[in-house]
């Protein structure tokens, strides 16, 4: 994506996040409502859904909880798909293939350790920090999308993971938004 398109990519999650001031979800509350409740809060709400409920543990956790097991969720994605960058690195010859593959190899380390700084943070409170680090794992999606994009007929050598990857984000950023104004 260029930064015109990475503009307006983003443009519908900021206002969003600016139109819907975070209601107060209550401290104590856990379980499948709260998950929704949460979820509603999200651009892509049955992702949300799908992605919380395929960890037990978010049917006994509160919305910080939840956020954990969010963050969570996109790093495993993003562990899985940098494997899945090494073994389709093995499986073509085209040059600009595996250049691409290279970069994108990198971007997802970054995005892993992003999202791992994004934990600390959460764990600190420190909201602002989650969301530069959240970001910046989103860019490096963007990133590595924008590689195969230089050249015609490459775009989905990752299927679509990089968009689902970024749609993982995008549910952390508004999750954490709620707790941010909780
Ligand atoms: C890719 O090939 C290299 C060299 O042939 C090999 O060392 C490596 O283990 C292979 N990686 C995977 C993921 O198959
Ligand atoms: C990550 O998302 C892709 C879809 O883009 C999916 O195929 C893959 O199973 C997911 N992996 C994990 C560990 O969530």
């Amino acid at each position: 994506m260029d930064t015109l398109s990475r503009f307006f990519f983003l443009l519908p999650l900021t206002l969003f996040l600016t139109l819907n001031p975070s209601q107060v979800l209550s401290a104590n509350e856990t379980g499948i409502d709260l998950i929704r409740k949460t979820c509603d809060h999200t651009l892509y709400k049955s992702l949300c859904m799908s992605s919380l409920q395929s960890d037990p543990n978010s049917l006994k956790t509160d919305l910080k909880g939840l956020a954990t097991i969010a963050i969570n969720l996109a790093k495993a994605n993003a562990t899985d798909t940098s494997e899945q960058i090494n073994k389709l690195f093995n499986t073509t010859t085209d040059p600009f293939i595996q250049d691409c593959l290279t970069d994108c190899s990198e971007n997802y380390a970054d995005a892993v350790d992003q999202l791992g700084n994004s934990i600390a943070a959460l764990d600190s409170k420190a909201y602002n920090d989650v969301n530069t680090w959240v970001t910046a794992a989103m860019t490096d999606a963007d990133t590595c999308e924008e590689g195969f994009t230089a050249e015609p007929g490459h775009k989905l050598v990752l299927g679509d993971r990089n968009t689902v990857f970024s749609q993982l984000c995008s549910n952390v950023l508004a999750i954490t938004n709620l707790l941010a104004g909780a």
